[in-house]
């Protein structure tokens, strides 16, 4: 008979928690032990600061906190709880989004205001990673077009959007988070002749930041075309050179790439999803008229074995860049709210984590589901990206001068005299 040996710390509660948990027959000491063994066995967590894991079997080894700018719904909250990140603000100020994110996440301090007028040193705490899917209006071909047939200006010029990215850079001075994670929509390099990529190249490389970047399309891990661009950044005093920062973008899993009818219901959806026969005889007229004049306009039909175009903002107007062909002579029918939140990736997992547990709910109503999710990033592609990042942190930190990274750094003036402030506590 094994020898009861007690955990004496442990609140009653917690004791009998165990006493509970645990087969008879073997102490608490033995049952946690066996449970510690089984999760290294299984690398579900590896040891705290392991130097010898590889970037795929990171999980939830370093304890980091990040904030979650131009929150919307949580793709980046998502996909950085998931490797043990803990989100210590967020921001965004659309109601509806915010009525979601509230939802998923249970958080109720979500900053709900303008970012312009967020006061950074009062009320943004100190966080080791910056995440932020800055607008994409001024920055997009849609939103370009748009603005140039309007006669107004875009990118940088733009009064009301262009400026917010100089905002997270104030943060960026203000807070020096170690690692930023950015995203945008895939044309911000080409943008204005280039200009505009120069002018974030340039404004973080001057703040001694180095910069990778790479355009992903999440068909890796979602049946859905859709690229963005991906940047990540580390403040160079603590990562070194960018040649000696260990940081590289992942590759899409391995295996056959997914189809949609991973993520389509597998009941005949409500009829409210079908096109009527107005909006459908308009769609195919339109998409006619357009490719007499040699252009590509139109709608676009999909079945189960297909890859989706990019679901967009827009999607609730007439849903035509992603429409469903159904038996028969039925009219295509539209994503159902559902079908568009998986082929976004927000998968269940996600949604377990914050005690959801059949998946996370639609608290809002279709048009702004559909919105909600065009406007998402891919939270499967933020993960894997995210998890690269943990294994260059995980590293960093492993270093004797950087031991601190994640606690709190001493204050210090940069070569610009710039007053570091980092993560430390006054
Ligand atoms: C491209 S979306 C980001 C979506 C997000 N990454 C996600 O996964 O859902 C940009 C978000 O920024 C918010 N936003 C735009 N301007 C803002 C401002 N001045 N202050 C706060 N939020 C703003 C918008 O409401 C929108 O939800």
């Amino acid at each position: 008979m094994t020898k009861d040996v007690l955990i004496r710390d442990l609140t009653t509660e917690d004791q009998n928690w165990l006493n509970d948990a645990k087969p008879a027959g073997i102490s608490q000491v033995e049952f946690l032990r066996s449970v510690l063994r089984e999760a290294r066995d299984n690398s579900l967590q590896p040891s705290l600061f392991d130097f010898a894991i590889e970037p795929k079997t990171v999980y939830g080894n370093v304890p980091f906190k990040f904030i979650d700018l131009f929150a919307g719904v949580g793709g980046f909250r998502s996909g950085l709880t998931a490797l043990g990140g803990k989100c210590v603000f967020t921001s965004e100020w659309d109601k509806f989004s915010n009525k979601t994110y509230q939802s998923w996440f249970g958080d109720e301090d979500v900053h709900t205001g303008d970012i312009r007028e967020l006061d950074i040193r009062t009320e943004i705490p100190d966080h080791d990673v910056l995440c932020a899917g800055f607008p994409c209006q001024p920055f997009s071909l849609a939103g370009v077009s748009k603005k140039n047939s309007l006669g107004r200006s875009h990118g940088f010029e733009d009064e009301t959007q262009g400026n917010l990215f100089f905002k997270i850079m104030d943060i960026v001075d203000k807070k020096r988070p170690p690692v930023l994670f950015l995203e945008n929509v895939k044309n911000l390099r080409s943008h204005d002749k280039g200009n505009t990529w120069k002018v974030i190249q340039d404004s973080l490389i001057e703040r001694d930041y180095s910069v990778f970047s790479r355009v992903i399309d999440a068909r890796g891990w979602v049946p859905q075309h859709r690229e963005r661009i991906f940047i990540v950044c580390f403040d160079k005093q603590i990562f070194g050179r960018e040649d000696e920062t260990n940081f590289q973008f992942p590759e899409p899993p391995e295996g056959e790439p997914l189809t949609l009818s991973s993520i389509l219901e597998t009941t005949a959806p409500d009829k409210k999803y079908m096109l009527s026969d107005k909006l459908w005889s308009y769609l195919q007229a339109y998409a006619e008229k357009h490719r007499k004049k040699g252009n590509g306009f139109g709608y676009s039909l999909f079945t189960g074995k297909d890859v989706a175009r990019t679901l967009s903002a827009r999607y609730h107007k007439d849903g035509s860049e992603i429409l469903i062909k159904q038996k028969g002579w039925r009219n295509p029918r539209r994503l159902t709210p559902l079908e568009a939140k998986r082929l976004m990736g927000f998968v269940d997992k996600y949604a377990e984590m914050y005690g959801h547990e059949d998946g996370f709910p639609q608290v809002v109503s279709d048009t702004q589901a559909y919105r909600q999710f065009g406007n998402a990033v891919v939270p499967l592609v933020v993960e894997a990206i995210a998890r690269e990042i943990v294994h260059t942190m995980s590293q960093a930190i492993t270093t004797a001068e950087n031991s601190c990274l994640l606690k709190g750094r001493v204050f210090a003036s940069d070569k610009n005299g710039r007053t570091r402030q980092g993560n430390a506590q006054p």
